[in-house]
C-alpha cells in the first residue's frame, strides 16, 4: 500500500514546528530514569524540542522546571546529570522545590519592584513517574498519562522498569535523520534478517508475519475520517505496547547473570515501544535493559540518548561497570547499523520524492501514519 507520508514530514522545518506543537507538546515525554534521581539534589537536564528542562530531587520530591535562570537566562544545571543544588553559577541565585528564588544581595543590588519580584520564579512542568521511568509534560493542561498509554502498557512499563539496578551508563548519538524514521524502523520486524544479519539476528530470529485481523483493521482505519478525539486517543494508546517479543535462539548465559535479580524467567527478547519516541528492550531475557530515547532536534536531526542498566544486583560485584561498558559496545554495533540506514534515507529524501510503498506486514506503521496525518491536518487535537 502506498504511504500517506509526504517527504515534507521528514525534511521541512515548518512541518517540524507544527509537529512539536500538535504532537509533542500535548504528550508526556520521557526525560530520564528515577534511579538517576535517587539522592537529594540529584538532577537530570535535557532539552526537549528546544525547551531546556531540569528534573531535580528535593529531599525525595521530584520536580520539573524550565532549566533557565530568570535573571540573565543562564542554564541553571549545565551538566546533563549529576548531584548539585539548583543554583545558578553566574550570580548565585538559588531555587527551592516550588521554583521560588533566593537572591543574594537582593536589597542592595537588584531592588526589583514588588510586582516584578512576584513574577520571578521558575516555570514548572508536570511530572509523572511510572516505575523507574520519569515523564514530563510541557503543556499547561496535561492530558492524564493513562490516556496516552493504556493501563496494560503502563503496568508493563512499571513492572519491568522496577527491575532496574541503580548503576546506569548513558551514551548519546547525534543522528542525522528525522525521528519518525526510527520509530517506523522499530515497528518493522522484517529488517533484522538483512540489516542485522551478522549481529542481532544471530541471537534472535524475529519473525515478521502478517496479522490478517490487524491488517484488516488498518485497512478500515485508513478509510476513516478521524475527527473524534476519544477515538484518536484510543488509537494512539494502541501504538504503544510491550513485553515478550521473540524467543531467543539459545538461553542467554553470561557470568554476571546469576548476580542479578532477573526480570521474569523467560528466554525471550523483550520489547516495549512507547509512542512516540521511547523504546526499551531486553535482549537477554530480562537480565539487562537498553532504554532508547529519540529526542527530535530538527527535521533532519535526532538526539539518541541510550541508557544501559542491568537488572538489580543481588550484591555489588567488582566488574559491574565493565559489564555495562561491554553492553554499550554490543548495542553500538546494532544501533550503528540502524542509524546508517536512517541517515541514508534522510539524505535521499527531497521535496517531490515519490511516496514509500508499505508491504502488508507493515500494517502497524500504515495505521499510525493515517492517524498522524489526520492530526497534522488538524482533523483532531490531542
Ligand atoms: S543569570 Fe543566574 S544568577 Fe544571574
Ligand atoms: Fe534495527
Amino acid at each position: 500500500m502506498q504511504s500517506k507520508m509526504p517527504p515534507q514530514a521528514y525534511i521541512d522545518q515548518a512541518w517540524f514546528d507544527r509537529e512539536r506543537d500538535l504532537l509533542f507538546k500535548p504528550l508526556w515525554q520521557f526525560i530520564g530514569l528515577k534511579v538517576m534521581l535517587d539522592k537529594h539534589n540529584s538532577f537530570i537536564a535535557r532539552t526537549l524540542f528546544g525547551i531546556p528542562i531540569v528534573v531535580q530531587n528535593f529531599r525525595g520530591e521530584l520536580r520539573a522546571f524550565e532549566n533557565v535562570c530568570p535573571h540573565r537566562q543562564n542554564p541553571i544545571q549545565v551538566e546533563p546529570q549529576g548531584v548539585r543544588p539548583l543554583f545558578c553559577g553566574y550570580h548565585g541565585w538559588s531555587f527551592d522545590s516550588e521554583g521560588a528564588t533566593k537572591i543574594p544581595h537582593e536589597d542592595t543590588l537588584y531592588r526589583y519592584p514588588q510586582e516584578e519580584r512576584a513574577c520571578i520564579h521558575l516555570r514548572r512542568f508536570a511530572l509523572e513517574v511510572v516505575g523507574n521511568l520519569v515523564f514530563v509534560n510541557l503543556s499547561d493542561n496535561p492530558l492524564p498519562i493513562k490516556q496516552q498509554f493504556g493501563a496494560a502498557m503502563l503496568a508493563s512499563m512499571k513492572a519491568s522498569s522496577e527491575a532496574y539496578d541503580t548503576e546506569v551508563i548513558t551514551t548519546t548519538y547525534d543522528a542525522k535523520f528525522n525521528w519518525k524514521l526510527i520509530y517506523e524502523n522499530l515497528r518493522d520486524s522484517h529488517h533484522p534478517r538483512y540489516l542485522h544479519a551478522r549481529t542481532l539476528y544471530q541471537d534472535v530470529k524475529f519473525d515478521a508475519k502478517i496479522d490478517e485481523f490487524g491488517l484488516e483493521a488498518t485497512q478500515r482505519l485508513r478509510q476513516e475520517d478521524l475527527t473524534d478525539r476519544g477515538r484518536a486517543l484510543a488509537l494512539m494508546r494502541s501504538f504503544s505496547f510491550g513485553g515478550r517479543d521473540a524467543p531467543m535462539e539459545s538461553p542467554p548465559n553470561e557470568f554476571w547473570h546469576p548476580l542479578v535479580e532477573r526480570y521474569r524467567d523467560q528466554d525471550w527478547y523483550y520489547n516495549w515501544l512507547a509512542y512516540p519516541n521511547l523504546h526499551i528492550a531486553s535482549s537477554n531475557g530480562g537480565h539487562s535493559f537498553t532504554i532508547e530515547h529519540h529526542i527530535p532536534v530538527g527535521p533532519g536531526r535526532t538526539e539518541f540518548v541510550v541508557y544501559f542498566v542491568t537488572a538489580k544486583k543481588k550484591r555489588p560485584y567488582a566488574t559491574s561497570a565493565a559489564v555495562l561498558h561491554a553492553h554499550t559496545l554490543g548495542a553500538d554495533k546494532i544501533l550503528r547499523e540502524d542509524i546508517e540506514v536512517m541517515e541514508q534515507i534522510q539524505r535521499t529524501l527531497y521535496e517531490g520524492a515519490r511516496p514509500a510503498h508499505l508491504g502488508d506486514y507493515e500494517f502497524i506503521n500504515a495505521g499510525i501514519e493515517h492517524w498522524y496525518m489526520s492530526l497534522m491536518e488538524g482533523k483532531f487535537a490531542l
